[in-house]
């Protein structure tokens, strides 16, 4: 048997004992009374009765264990030409000093606070910092319009909202005060106290009262000690899209989800404290928030937090600059951004300008790794290239190719074995356990490991409904895909409305909600179709209401800007086409499906209950004067 079997079958067999002697790494206040408390399943809960503080085991526990001088953090910004680095006294000391400012706003433990930051050390600050006195936070990707914000904020009802002036995208400043003080508007529950970090690139006004500036707190801010929290205690909420507009807020605890990504770190990623970790994504998201943040600070590592793109920052050779200068040994990101070096760079002759030699490996996420991308980037890079699978309910790998438990040969297309504490079962519709090979629903059999979300916020019915009740006694990942032979997983879709562009998750029925509302539209469906860059893009298909004669062009413009100023940029919708019809099940069903595999020209059946075949016709043409299906698009 390998290490990993070894490990893999006592992790099922013996959860509790495995994740107690897992949990022996972390630092606790008080020892639980049950690791695995199973009163109330399916609501698991991870050491009941124990006490800890995450930012402890982020900071204080390695300052007085001798990393004080050691860099804890790098930013490094090319957009404004910024590199800082961060000892961890020295970012034990921003926290602390930050906690005592939100102590000072009357930020207590269990308050929530909403962080909707650009990729600045500030923003890791600030989420520390509320760990550290116990408070909540929720932090929003900045590609997010306000209305989504202001979703974000009536749900999670936040005592303090923390946000800059502006954030930086290759080719311009983005305002983050103006969308930020419209969210506040349109939500109903405000809060009681704003920061704002003034960048230099942009000014932002501030309200009387409400507003506070970041370095006028920190100059007058004394620092605080950490708090002691229940290891079932939230660390954070955090919004992933679901199937309608309104978005699911993801809880995680603070004792399973320190015990399990601090283990993920030596195990999944195979560093050691000491070692320089990468991940190339943003806060907002939650490899941000588990690998930006949480386990590369619980393990002792160097992190990099990187304002930049793969490629135009200045060029492709951007992440190869970033490695080479700051000694980067793991780096992991979306095949999405390697898609667009690739693009830009096909040779790799950039690869080649800059000293890799402390790299040892690439891991990828986010999105189905096409074998091209993955062969691409390990003809260039000679080192492993590694695709694991995730999701923010899960907040750490339930499938991957575990460098610390012994490298498995990589197949294209695969993210390798179930990671431990995972028992994957691929199921039929009727809860069978489908043959090796057969696409089924890929689930999890319940206990879930530590780490995972133990509910949504206020909303246990939700959990349920969305994640339990459709195999009873297993958590529905909502992903489908296959085990072979020997037992690797391929993920090859969703079984939700959910797509992902750019390695984003995005969700079709919310940008259908949006285009519903427009006045001159009776109904609408969105899907996501093939990009050679994003891997997915959404299309919107409008049929308009009767008596509407306006320009069709200029409807399509107005939905894509609504889209844009609703959900946001990050939503990538640019392709929309008003129909005569959309085509439909006798039932009133529409047919997405069938209308995604004529956009990628996937072969397909007529459905058998379609309610009038010839709307097909009419669907593949009004595609094709959109230029869908793309040519390069196989059949
Ligand atoms: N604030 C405001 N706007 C943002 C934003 C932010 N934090 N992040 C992205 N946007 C905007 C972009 O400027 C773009 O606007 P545009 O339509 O005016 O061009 C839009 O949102 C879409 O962004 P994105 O999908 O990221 O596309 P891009 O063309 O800017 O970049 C890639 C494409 C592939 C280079 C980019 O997606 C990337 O680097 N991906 C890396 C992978 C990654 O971060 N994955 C996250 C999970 S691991
Ligand atoms: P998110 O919650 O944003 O991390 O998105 C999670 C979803 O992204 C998963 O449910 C999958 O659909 C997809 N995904 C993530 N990683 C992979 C991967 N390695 N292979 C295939 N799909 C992936």
């Amino acid at each position: 048997m390998s290490a990993y079997d070894n490990v893999y079958n006592r992790s099922l067999t013996d959860p509790a004992g495995f994740w107690a002697d897992a949990a022996q790494d972390v630092h606790w206040f008080k020892k639980w009374d049950k690791v695995l408390d199973d009163s109330r399943a399916p609501f698991y809960k991870w050491y009941a009765g124990a006490e800890t503080n995450s930012c402890y085991n982020a900071l204080d526990i390695h300052v007085a264990g001798g990393r004080a001088e050691q860099l804890a953090l790098v930013y490094d910004s090319p957009v404004t030409g910024v590199v800082k680095k961060y000892t961890y006294a020295q970012l034990l000391d921003e926290v602390s000093r930050f906690a005592g400012a939100l102590a000072g706003l009357g930020v207590e433990k269990g308050d929530r606070v909403i962080i909707y930051m650009p990729m600045v050390p500030e923003a890791a600050i600030a989420m520390l910092a509320c760990a550290r006195i116990g408070a909540i936070h929720s932090v929003v990707f900045g590609g997010f319009a306000a209305h989504e914000l202001a979703i974000r904020i009536d749900d999670a009802r936040p005592k303090a909202i923390i946000s800059a002036s502006c954030g930086i995208e290759v080719n311009r400043v983005i305002e983050y005060k103006p969308l930020l003080d419209h969210a506040i508007e349109l939500a109903k529950e405000k809060p009681d106290s704003v920061v704002i970090l003034q960048r230099p690139q942009a000014q932002a006004s501030m309200v009387d009262g409400r507003d506070h500036d970041w370095g006028e707190l920190m100059s007058a801010a004394k620092p605080v000690d950490c708090v002691p929290v229940a290891a079932t205690d939230p660390l954070y909420i955090l919004y992933t899209s679901g199937t309608t507009g309104m978005p699911k807020g993801v809880v995680r605890d603070n004792g399973g989800h320190l015990v399990a990504l601090k283990w993920s770190m030596k195990n999944v990623y195979g560093v050691d404290a000491g070692d320089v970790y990468w991940a190339a994504s943003d806060v907002g998201w939650v490899v941000g928030h588990s690998y930006i943040v949480y386990g590369p600070l619980f393990k002792g590592c160097t992190t990099i937090l990187y304002e930049g793109k793969p490629v135009g920052t200045p060029d492709p050779g951007a992440f190869w600059r970033v490695i080479s200068d700051h000694r980067v040994n793991v780096l992991f990101t979306a095949p999405t951004a390697f898609r667009a070096i690739k693009r830009d760079d096909p040779n790799g002759d950039y690869i080649r300008k800059y000293n890799l030699d402390s790299f040892r490996t690439l891991f990828l996420a986010g999105e189905r790794c096409d074998p091209d991308t993955l062969h691409w980037a390990e003809d260039h890079l000679n080192v492993p290239v590694i695709d694991h699978w995730w999701q923010t309910e899960t907040g750490w790998p339930i499938g991957a190719n575990c460098m610390g438990l012994g490298m498995f040969p990589v197949k294209a297309g695969s993210c390798t074995k179930p990671v431990p504490g995972y028992d994957v079962r691929i199921l039929d519709e009727s809860g069978y356990e489908v043959e090796a090979g057969k696409i089924g629903s890929i689930v999890v059999k319940l206990p879930l490991p530590p780490g995972t979300l133990t509910t949504l916020w206020h909303n246990d019915d939700g959990f349920r409904e969305a994640y339990l009740n459709h195999y009873p006694g297993y958590y529905l990942t909502a992903d489908a895909g296959f085990k072979d032979e020997d037992g690797y997983l391929s993920i090859m879709s969703r079984t939700d409305d959910i797509i992902n562009v750019a390695g984003h998750r995005l969700s079709t029925g919310a940008m259908e909600q949006v285009l519903a509302a427009h006045p001159d539209v009776a109904e609408c469906a969105v899907i996501g179709v093939n990009d050679d860059l994003k891997g997915e893009v959404p299309l919107g298909t409008v049929v308009l209401q009767a008596g509407v004669e306006r320009d069709h062009n200029e409807i399509v413009r107005e939905l894509i800007q609504l889209v844009r100023d609703e959900i946001g940029p990050v939503a990538s919708f640019k392709i929309a086409a008003v129909v005569k019809r959309l085509p439909k099940t006798r039932s009133g069903k529409i047919l997405r499906g069938t209308m995604k595999k004529i956009a990628d020209n996937t072969p397909y059946r007529m459905p058998a209950t379609i309610d009038d075949p010839v709307i097909l016709d009419e669907i593949t043409e009004a595609l094709a004067a959109l230029g869908y299906p793309k040519e390069h698009v196989a059949a």
